[in-house]
């Protein structure tokens, strides 16, 4: 399987790897295909994701396009980063194999969920 040098170097050195400890929003997902499980936390200031951390326990691809999702989503509106979907987040990666692509499901999926959780916690907002 090869993947693009850019898979490589998030993989190696993934970005925002983490947990914010007073998060306004947590979005967890699994993926069916593989087991594979992934937690995003978010900080929103202003409807902006002001500040954004991972943990992932998955695949080189699993952890490199949670890591470039958290790049993506960074700075932006909450509307914007419902936007974010797995083929852009794969598309930013120079693309991931055939076989790779259920893998980005999972960030997009763990961000749009820490979205909805914020939005149900903070509905007069
Ligand atoms: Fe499970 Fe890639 S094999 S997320």
């Amino acid at each position: 399987m090869v993947y693009s040098d850019k898979v490589m170097e998030h993989f190696t050195n993934p970005r925002n790897i983490g947990e914010i400890e007073d998060a306004d929003g947590v979005g967890e997902v699994g993926n069916p295909v593989c087991g594979d499980v992934m937690r995003i936390t978010i900080k929103v200031e202003q409807d902006r994701i002001t500040d954004i951390a991972f943990k992932t326990l998955g695949c080189a691809a699993a952890i490199a396009t949670s890591s470039i999702t958290t790049e993506m989503a960074r700075g932006k509106t909450l509307d914007e980063a419902m936007k974010i979907e797995k083929g852009a987040v794969a598309e930013e990666l120079g693309g991931l194999p055939p076989q790779k692509m259920h893998c980005s499901n999972l960030a997009a999926e763990g961000l749009h969920k820490a979205i909805e959780d914020y939005r149900a916690k903070n509905t007069n907002s």
